[in-house]
């Protein structure tokens, strides 16, 4: 492991972090950039389903997530993001281990994310996931384009629902 990795903290968020998140995600030019607001209010009352990395004082990468409240063993996936600088260390991989085997409450049994087809790291990222946890993907149709608003021009979002996952001990 490199100096980079072992000064790697990973833990869940709290309200202070959400400046941090919100320039990680400002400046990673793909993700849609949500409110200030937003952002604090998943770094409070989604804490327990999100998970910051941090090198120093420094959010170097944010997982938002929630379960579905209506299937709460289904936690949907909305924003991952790595800085530049620390990409392609497995620092996502990671935090999706984090979320599936430190997240209080009922056992997740499938997560869900929307991908859309140009974004491969995040397509492999999700794909490797359900590799090493030797369970199925199911892609079905998700948010098409005309679901966005027209000068958004946003590129269609198919959905990946991810499991059974077998329940962390
Ligand atoms: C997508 C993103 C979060 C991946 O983070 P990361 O920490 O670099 O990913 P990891 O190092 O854990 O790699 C996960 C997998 O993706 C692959 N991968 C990572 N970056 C890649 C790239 N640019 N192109 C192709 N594959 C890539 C890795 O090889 C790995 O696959 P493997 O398990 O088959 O080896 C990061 O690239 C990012 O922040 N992108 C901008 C925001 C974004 O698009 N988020 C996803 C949509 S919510």
């Amino acid at each position: 492991m490199d100096n980079t990795l072992r000064n790697l903290v990973i833990r869940r968020p709290n309200p202070s972090d959400a400046r941090g998140v919100y320039e990680l995600i400002r400046d990673s030019q793909t993700l849609d950039l949500n409110s200030a607001y937003a952002y604090l209010v998943l770094c409070d009352y989604f804490r327990e389903t999100c998970v910051i990395v941090e090198v120093g004082s420094r959010v170097v990468g944010f997982l938002s997530a929630f379960r579905s409240p209506l299937r709460p063993d289904t936690l949907f996936v909305w924003q991952v993001a790595v800085a530049g600088s620390h990409r392609k260390q497995g620092i996502s991989k990671r935090m999706l281990t984090y979320l599936l085997t430190k997240t209080a409450g009922p056992p997740i049994t499938y997560l869900e994310a929307t991908i859309s087809r140009s974004n491969l790291a995040s397509t492999r990222l999700f794909t490797g996931l359900a590799k090493a946890h030797d369970v199925p993907i199911e892609v079905t149709t998700g948010y098409q384009t005309e679901l966005f608003p027209m000068e958004i021009q946003h590129e269609e979002e198919p959905l990946y629902r991810i499991g059974p996952f077998t329940p962390q001990p």
